[in-house]
């Protein structure tokens, strides 16, 4: 681990649209060595000693920024998590300046959350230390696109000709363009199904199939990533209510009757119960929500591994405290 900055990778992880299959498969394969980790009585290994990762929360998270606190923590780093509402930004500091703050105490990571598109590229720009997009607006979410790749792919066994289905709100959902590049990269086909109003325009410009009505979809698909309805970014009439949104869209037991056995049902959380899904679904067989969220961890240390420099031949050793 003594490149500066990682061939590998590069110096960010942006997005997955700046990403090769190589890449991707790279940091799925990775993961692998880092699930172990978890399992241990004592969840730690000393890939990241000595390293300082600030995660900038500038909005709200549970599992992604306690997911990536978990990572930096296993792997020995020292971390610093804050929120916009307690720092200064709520005084009216910039975003690069409460980023040049941190660099001037010598970090060497910072994971980042925004809601403006763009946030995490433009912050890369401007400081030296790696930067991670943690979700930003409703550009792109990488690491959810990863753990979810790598949840389809534990099922499976591949992600190659896997047909997987993004569900509901595509419009403002980042982690639909994770999933997008992320599959299709990977040599997954992927269609969506959702209201012609929750869908971006020239949606299949992007090499997806689009479904109009959820019982095709759930016919061609392998796998199912539903989305959450994203009601805060949504100033209304977008969907005609709730309720009609369950009856024409919503992932229930009696749609998923008609599935072929081992449909997956992927939700990146968190999920609006009865809405775009069901709770018998949610918490029923098909349902691989939990696994995903547990593979988040993983992915999570893969990925400030590679950005430390690790290369990912090295990971085994790397996980055991022998390659650095
Ligand atoms: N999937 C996801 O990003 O969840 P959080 O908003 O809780 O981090």
């Amino acid at each position: 681990m003594n490149a500066q900055y990682a061939p590998y990778l590069g110096k960010d992880l942006l997005g997955l649209e700046e990403l090769t299959r190589e890449q991707i498969i790279g940091i799925l394969d990775t993961s692998e060595p880092f699930k172990e980790i978890s399992e241990r009585a004592i969840k730690k290994v000393p890939v990241l000693r000595g390293k300082t990762i600030v995660n900038a929360f500038f909005e709200s998270s549970t599992r992604t920024r306690i997911s990536f606190e978990f990572a930096e923590k296993r792997l020995s780093a020292d971390t610093v998590s804050f929120a916009a509402g307690g720092s200064s930004v709520s005084k009216g500091e910039t975003l690069v300046d409460t980023a040049r703050n941190l660099e001037a105490m010598r970090i060497d990571m910072v994971v980042i959350r925004h809601g403006s598109s763009g946030a995490a590229h433009f912050l890369a720009d401007r400081i030296a230390s790696n930067v991670i997009n943690a979700g930003d607006g409703k550009h792109e979410h990488p690491t959810q696109g990863l753990l979810d790749l790598l949840t389809i792919r534990d099922h499976f066994g591949t992600l190659e000709g896997k047909k997987v289905c993004i569900v509901g709100d595509v419009l403002h959902s980042r982690v639909a363009r994770s999933n997008i590049w992320g599959l299709r990269k990977v040599g997954a086909e992927v269609a969506v199904c959702g209201p012609l109003t929750l869908m971006p325009p020239r949606v299949e410009e992007m090499g997806v199939t689009v479904f109009r009505r959820i019982e095709e979809a759930i016919e061609w698909a392998d796998a199912l990533n539903v989305l959450r309805l994203q009601l805060e970014r949504m100033e209304g009439g977008f969907v005609p209510s709730l309720r009609e949104y369950n009856r024409v869209f919503g992932i229930t037991n009696d749609r998923l009757d008609r599935a072929p056995n081992d449909i997956l049902i992927l939700h990146p959380g968190p999920m609006n119960r009865g809405v775009e899904i069901d709770s018998v679904v949610a918490d029923g067989p098909h349902s691989v929500i939990l696994k995903q969220v547990t593979n988040g961890v993983a992915v999570r240390m893969a990925v400030l591994y590679l950005l430390a420099g690790g290369e990912p031949d090295t990971a085994e050793a790397a996980k055991i405290g022998t390659g650095l």
